[in-house]
This record gives structure tokens, sequence and C-alpha cells, in this order.
């Protein structure tokens, strides 16, 4: 099962995507993630990617598919994969395509901008698993721990407002236009939509019939 989820910063997809993997035995591949264990580890790419990150605009596109490229060749690739904030652009996309890497499912969750913003603003992650938290609509069992292993939770960087604001007109601009390429890319990737309003679980129950 290869699938993609797509949607503005702060829908759910992180959230979504620890459902799904958990079901389908599949990696979850978020790009993401994999940028900010770059900073973390203070490797050059991670340098590269900080102040962009920062900005809320997006890294580049060729890094980006190197990343991707050598990601999916990996073992557990082999029955497929969840991609996560990827693709982002329509080169990415057509990426993918030129590489002859075919899609099931693009699911695609829609938020309003209102909602998005009280999401991000209030969001805690615990960086080594990528586990996400809400102070209120999902919080930790103790204020400000992972409940897994008990380590502090951090604010994203790139939750304070005005970046946020700036993440979500990059996804107008650069990620939107992903929608109409997956709806009429036909074959055999199916598109879906779901609203993202609701308790996690309601949207889990959601996607999970669709896929
Ligand atoms: P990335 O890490 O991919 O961030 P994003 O797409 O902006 O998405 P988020 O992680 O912010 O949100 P999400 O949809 O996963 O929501 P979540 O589940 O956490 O990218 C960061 C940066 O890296 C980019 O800006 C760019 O610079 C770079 N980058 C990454 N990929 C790239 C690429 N392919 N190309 C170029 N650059 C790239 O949920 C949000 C909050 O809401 C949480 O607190 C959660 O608990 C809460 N929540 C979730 N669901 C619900 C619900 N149903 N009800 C109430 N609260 C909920």
């Amino acid at each position: 099962m290869r699938i993609i989820l797509l949607g503005a910063p702060g829908v759910g997809k992180g959230t979504q995507a620890q459902f799904i993997t958990g079901e389908y035995g599949i990696p979850q591949i978020s790009t993401g993630d994999m940028l900010r264990e770059a900073v973390k580890a203070g490797t050059p790419l991670g340098k590269q990617a900080k102040a962009v990150m920062d900005s809320g605009a997006l890294f580049t596109d060729d890094i980006i598919i190197d990343l991707v490229k050598e990601r999916i060749a990996q073992d557990d690739c082999r029955n497929g994969f969840l991609f996560d904030g990827f693709p982002r652009t329509i080169p990415q996309a057509e990426a993918l395509l030129a590489e002859g890497i075919t899609i099931d499912s693009v699911v695609e969750i829609k938020v309003s901008e209102e909602e998005i913003i009280n999401r991000l603003s209030g969001r805690r992650v615990h960086v080594d698993s990528g586990r996400v938290y809400h102070i209120e609509f999902n919080p930790p069992r103790k204020e400000g721990l992972d409940d897994e292993t008990g380590e502090p939770l951090i604010q994203r960087d790139d939750d304070k407002e005005d970046t946020i604001k700036e993440r979500l007109s990059v996804y107008k601009e650069q990620t939107e236009p992903l929608v109409a390429f997956y709806r009429n890319l036909g074959g055999q990737t199916a598109y879906h939509t779901v609203e993202g309003q609701g308790s996690t679980q309601e949207i889990w129950q959601k996607i999970s019939v669709m896929l």
C-alpha cells in the first residue's frame, strides 16, 4: 500500500499517519521529520534546512527528492509506505512519476484556517519519535512529557503565529496545485478528501473506510 497524505500545515497529517501506519504496517515517511532530524544532528543538510524551515518556506526540490528516493529504497518500504508532507510541489510529484513510483491512494485532509492556527499554536512534539500532542485537544498524560518515554515535549520553532501564516501562504501557492494534479492523474491512484474537523478517532474512522 502506497499512500500520500496531502493537506495544509496542521490539518492532522502526522496525527493520522500514526493510525494508518499502525493499521497497515508500513513506515511513515515525513520529509519534515527527516529535515528536523538533520537539524538536530547538526549535519550540513540540517544547517541549511533550519533557516529555510524557520522562515516557513520550502526546502530545495532536488535535495528532498534525493532524500526520499534513498529512503524508499530501504527494506522496510518493500510493502509500501505513507508519505506525510511529500510531495509538496509539482516537480516533486513529477519526480515520483518519472521514477515509475505509483501511488494507490491520495488522502487530502481539509480544515479551516482558523482551526489550523489553533492547532499549530498548541502543538507539542516528542522529537525522537515524532509523536504529536496538543495542549488542549490531545494533551499528554503528564503536562509537557511524552506518554511513552517521559521525555520533555517541545514546541516547534515554525509554530509561531507569523511563521504559521507564511506556511499557509506557501501551501496555497506551491502545494495546493497538487490537488488538481492527483485528482486528474487517473490510473491506479484513487483520490479521497476528508473533512479534518472532529476527534482524531472520528477522522481515522472516515479514512479507514476509504483506504
Ligand atoms: P512538515 O513537518 O511536513 O510540516 P507541515 O506539513 O507544515 O505539517 P505539520 O507537521 O505542521 O502538520 P500536520 O498536518 O502533520 O499536523 P499534526 O498531525 O502535527 O514541514 C515542515 C517544514 O519542512 C516545511 O515548512 C518545509 O520548510 C520543510 N519541508 C518538509 N517537507 C518538505 C518537502 N517535501 N519539500 C520542501 N520542504 C519541505 O497536527 C497539528 C496539531 O493539531 C497537533 O497539535 C495535533 O495534536 C492537533 N490535532 C490533530 N488532529 C486534530 C483533531 N482532529 N482535532 C484537534 N486537534 C488535532
